[in-house]
């Protein structure tokens, strides 16, 4: 049995422990959360797990991975100490809302040789995952264009925007890494425009709520991006990838199969909400590919260098946005340098 502990039962954490607990090869041994609970109580009798404090995790040499879905203020520290002590890191995105401290720990962890995967579940998507597989194969022909839409259902309280780094860092950076890894290679321009149009309560707390980016390959391709905190019907995850043979289309996943017809027109379901049920499936398989990477040493689809890299994309869109410039950007771009230009 491959021992494990997660960090954080929140939202995601929940997801990740029960996802781990039911895995043939685990015992989920530890949960370390510092706010007690019922739902914590009640996931610690679900998963079997024991309410521990993370030394003990640390400490544990049965212990051979860590699962990091605390608030994102923790996730540095918690990764040096899991590298510095050899367990495998499963980490949810971002590694830190500060960039430097990304970058420091990102090559940290590296330098250590401890495994590390990061939390960009839609890269485990089967939908996501078939749209990069015709265009790695060639058999959707060249990959020109990418569009994608990211809306929330509705936007999150005050409290949540003031803790997440900007609209920027906390939501699109799953789309940066979407556009890297259908692309395949890196970008060289970004260009973005933000504003608040739908809840000033946003805006009080210095953030955005609508944001249409640009990004222009080094090849010369191009994304462009949508990202909102709200849709009238819920969960907008869309995305079209144009080549010179196929159109490829994510859609929204409906909450019902079945479409009714009647006199007044066909009718479908609203869309799967939110992201823990419109990818349940990709959490899955995300937990099973930390577990096989630590059973057979295989490469995850998303690793702490396409975090940080998802994540020089976000601060460069900030910086454009800012400024109202495109930026020339590279993987040695960075937002300190851009300050001093
Ligand atoms: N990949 C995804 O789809 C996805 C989705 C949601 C959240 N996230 C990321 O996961 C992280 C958690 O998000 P969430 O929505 O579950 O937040 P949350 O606030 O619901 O849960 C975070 C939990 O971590 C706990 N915590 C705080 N400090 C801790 C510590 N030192 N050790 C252990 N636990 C600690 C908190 O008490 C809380 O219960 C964030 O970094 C977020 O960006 C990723």
């Amino acid at each position: 049995m491959i021992e494990l502990a997660v960090f954080g039962a929140g939202r995601i954490g929940q997801v990740h422990a029960l996802n781990a607990a039911a895995h043939p090869s685990v015992h989920l041994k530890y949960i370390v959360e510092p706010v007690a609970s019922d739902h914590l109580d009640r996931l610690a009798m679900q998963t079997g797990a024991m309410l521990c404090e993370p030394e003990t995790v640390f400490t544990d040499p049965a212990i051979k991975g860590v699962i990091i879905a605390s608030s994102t203020d923790t996730h540095a520290a918690l990764l040096l100490r899991a590298a510095q002590t050899g367990k495998a890191v499963f980490c949810e995105k971002p590694v830190s809302l500060d960039f430097s401290t990304v970058e420091d720990v990102t090559n940290e962890v590296e330098k250590t040789g401890v495994a590390c995967l990061l939390g960009f579940q839609r890269r485990y998507d089967p939908d996501f995952r078939l749209v990069r597989e015709r265009i790695v194969s060639g058999q959707a022909g060249e990959l020109e264009h990418i569009v994608m839409h990211t809306r929330d259902p509705s936007p999150p309280p005050r409290n949540y925007i003031e803790r997440s780094g900007g609209m920027f860092r906390d939501q699109a950076i799953h789309d940066f890494d979407m556009a890297r890894y259908l692309l395949g290679e890196e970008i060289a321009t970004v260009y973005a425009v933000g504003n608040c149009l739908i809840d000033q309560e946003i805006a009080a707390a210095g953030d955005i709520d609508t944001a249409m980016i640009t990004l222009t390959s080094v090849s010369g391709r191009f994304v462009q991006m949508v990202n909102c905190r709200r849709a009238p019907f819920g969960y907008d995850q869309r995305l079209e990838a144009l080549c010179s043979r196929e159109v490829l289309y994510v859609e929204n996943r409906p909450q019902r199969g079945v479409m009714i017809a009647d006199a007044q027109g066909f009718h479908s379901s609203t869309p799967m909400n939110y992201f823990i049920e419109r990818f349940t499936g990709a959490y899955r398989a995300e937990m099973h590919a930390f577990i096989d990477m630590i059973a057979t040493g295989s490469t995850p689809l998303a690793t702490i260098r396409d975090g940080l890299e998802a994540q020089r994309l976000a601060e460069a869109a900030i910086v454009s946005m800012n400024t109202g410039k495109p930026i020339q950007f590279s993987t040695d771009w960075h937002p300190d340098a851009e300050e001093r230009r």
